[in-house]
């Protein structure tokens, strides 16, 4: 078996940090996305793994080299333009072969691993496995209608009038049938080959499709308030460690992360957080879900429930909440009177002022 992660997406609902960053790689508690994804396949046992790559496919290759660091074996594929799902499966055939695969949508969070799906599409292998779960907003998902006895009988993508509340999870399972199935397909309304369209034609044409509901946490990390849930969730299950330098005039409360090369003075830090390696706090608060990347400085400020690329600085502003802040971002107050907002923020960017 093998698998096919997509990183090509351009992440439009993350703009601006998607405008110079991949957001496979934007950080969950100070680790890239994309990472949990490539764990969770290894973890399953699977090896070879066909990475499909647009734009930023330098920053991707960058991160995650040949595999090895994670026990597995990449090969790169270029999809010239974010054309769908489906799309992504028709440019990767020839590194599929005719293999059953997973199919992993890079962006994607599942707590708890694929081990038990893949081993129970190996035992069953249908001609596809789909994984659905329930959410509150179903229309910005691919959504399933089942039958009583739990059989897919429709899918829709991203319907205006959802026929049920079970989205489908970025986590797919195919067997060679999907091939027939993606090269039928013409490009939805918003212009992309959709994988929903293919498992649809593959219901229609009388094949397997298989489905599991679960109840497990998962998440599209495509927007912040869901980047920043994810990142609460990994958050809570970090042990605390201090590898930094802590000085005595600091409160630490709760499971704190401090990593090589930071440095924590004067200050208090209620965890669950992580201080990135090589960052500099001073004189400043830092609470409960917070992961600060490295190389940052926090100086007279407060922060919660935020996450904070490499190189960002906050001085002497308070207090700053669900917020994610761009590599090298500075934020500042404004230096005197008249009280007013000077902002230089990047194109699609979103500012809430509360003055
Ligand atoms: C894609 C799929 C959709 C699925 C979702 C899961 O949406 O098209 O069916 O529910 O991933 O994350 P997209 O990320 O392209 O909006």
């Amino acid at each position: 078996m093998k698998a096919l992660v997509l990183a090509g997406g351009t992440g439009t609902r993350l703009r601006p940090i998607t405008h110079t960053s991949a957001k496979q790689l934007l950080p969950v508690a100070n680790k890239p996305v994309l990472f949990y994804g490539l764990e969770a396949i290894a973890g399953a046992g699977i090896h070879d793994v066909g990475l499909v790559v647009g734009d930023t496919a330098a920053a991707i290759e960058a991160a995650v080299g040949d595999g090895s660091g994670f026990g597995i074996r990449v090969t790169y594929i270029r999809q010239q333009a974010p054309l769908g799902l489906a799309h992504a499966v028709l440019v990767a055939r020839d590194f599929l072969e005719d293999e059953d695969f997973v199919m992993y949508l890079g962006d994607n969070f599942i707590v708890g691993g694929i081990t038990a799906l893949v081993g129970e599409f190996a035992a069953t292998r249908p001609d596809a496995q789909i994984m659905l779960t329930r959410v509150p907003d179903p229309s910005e998902f691919g959504v399933a209608q089942l039958d009583q006895s739990g059989q897919v009988i429709g899918l829709e993508e991203k319907p205006r009038q959802p026929k049920s509340d079970l989205a489908l999870v970025g986590v797919y399972m195919f067997t060679p049938a999907v091939h027939e199935a993606v090269r039928q397909l013409k490009p939805s309304w918003r212009g992309e080959l959709e994988i929903t369209e293919a498992i649809q034609w593959l219901i229609d044409n009388g094949k397997a499709v298989r489905s599991t509901t679960i109840t497990g946490y998962w998440k599209d990390t495509g927007n912040v308030t869901d980047m920043l849930e994810v990142n609460r969730l990994v958050l809570e299950t970090i042990e605390p460690r201090d590898d930094g330098v802590v000085e005595r005039d600091c409160e630490i409360i709760g499971r704190v992360v401090v990593e090589p090369g930071a440095q924590v003075s004067g200050s208090r830090i209620v965890g669950p957080a992580i201080i990135g390696a090589g960052t500099k706090v001073t004189g400043s608060y830092i609470g409960p879900y917070t992961a600060i990347g490295a190389d940052c400085l926090i100086d007279d400020s407060e922060i919660e429930y935020s996450i904070l690329l490499r190189g960002a600085s906050v001085r002497g502003v308070r207090r700053i909440q669900a917020s994610l802040i761009g590599h090298n971002a500075e934020v500042t107050p404004a230096p005197r009177v008249p009280q007013v907002h000077r902002l230089v923020l990047g194109d699609h960017s979103k500012v809430q002022i509360s003055s």
